[in-house]
């Protein structure tokens, strides 16, 4: 039975500014996704690695999976999210049929510390259907009409950031795609088939680089985690 992670790095990653997928963003000299494979197979339970790539850049993704020791599949990614990860999905269940648990992780998420990828896979391995990643709230959340005044204030404590990788057991995460639905993150689509998706602890590293000032931090980040 094998834990396989798909890797959506298909996004053009323009708020980065760097004229380049987000995924080839260099982080301390090494691409962002190189970073985010590395730390799935550094984690010790992810035996395959299947990445979306954006399709203009196929070779030049395998290359530098290539240059940097990483084995890993690459497949091309489609018009959105949702669309990359159920194209690199569908080629993992035809080329792994063993694949008992799946991970969805962000090349976005490069520095995510391999203990919160080990909870995961753990949660998936000890029955649930869907786990994911989460953090407390630090900010107080609005809910606002489009003329941007607020219309209510959920309660804090309620709150969760969702992080990634998000572990499912194959058959439901295959089950949810199956939806031909979109979501911005995968539990989303599970939880449309009225499937329970539990939790455990993300952590700050696992933070999105989204912006100039996200790869300052993932900077700092890296440098710390280096020593
Ligand atoms: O745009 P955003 O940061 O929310 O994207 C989240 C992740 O989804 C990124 O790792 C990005 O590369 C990926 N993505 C994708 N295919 C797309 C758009 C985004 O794989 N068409």
């Amino acid at each position: 039975m094998s834990t396989v992670a798909l890797v959506p790095a298909a996004g053009r990653g323009e708020r980065l500014g760097f004229g380049m997928p987000k995924a080839f963003v260099p982080v301390r000299g090494t691409a962002l996704l190189a970073h985010a494979v590395r730390g799935l197979l550094d984690a010790g339970c992810v035996r395959h690695v299947v990445v979306a790539a954006p399709p203009a850049d196929l070779a030049a993704t395998t290359a530098l999976l290539k240059a940097a020791g990483l084995p890993a599949m690459v497949v091309a990614g489609g018009a959105d999210r949702t669309a990359s990860v159920g194209l690199a999905l569908r080629h993992a269940l035809q080329v792994i049929p063993d694949t008992r648990v799946v991970l969805v992780h962000d090349a976005a998420r490069a520095f995510t510390p391999t203990s919160v990828i080990q909870a995961v896979v753990a949660a998936v391995e000890a029955g649930a259907r869907a786990v994911i990643p989460v953090l407390p709230m630090a900010d107080t959340v609005k809910q606002v009409d489009a003329e941007g005044t607020v219309l209510t204030t959920p309660d804090r404590a309620c709150l969760r950031v969702v992080q990634t990788p998000q572990g499912f057991d194959a058959a439901t995460l295959a089950e949810a795609y199956a939806l031909a639905d979109s979501a911005t993150d995968d539990a989303g689509l599970v939880e449309k088939l009225g499937i329970a998706v539990t939790t455990v602890p993300g952590h700050p590293y696992a933070m999105k680089v989204t912006t100039p000032f996200d790869l300052a931090i993932a900077e700092a980040v890296l440098a710390a985690q280096e020593g």
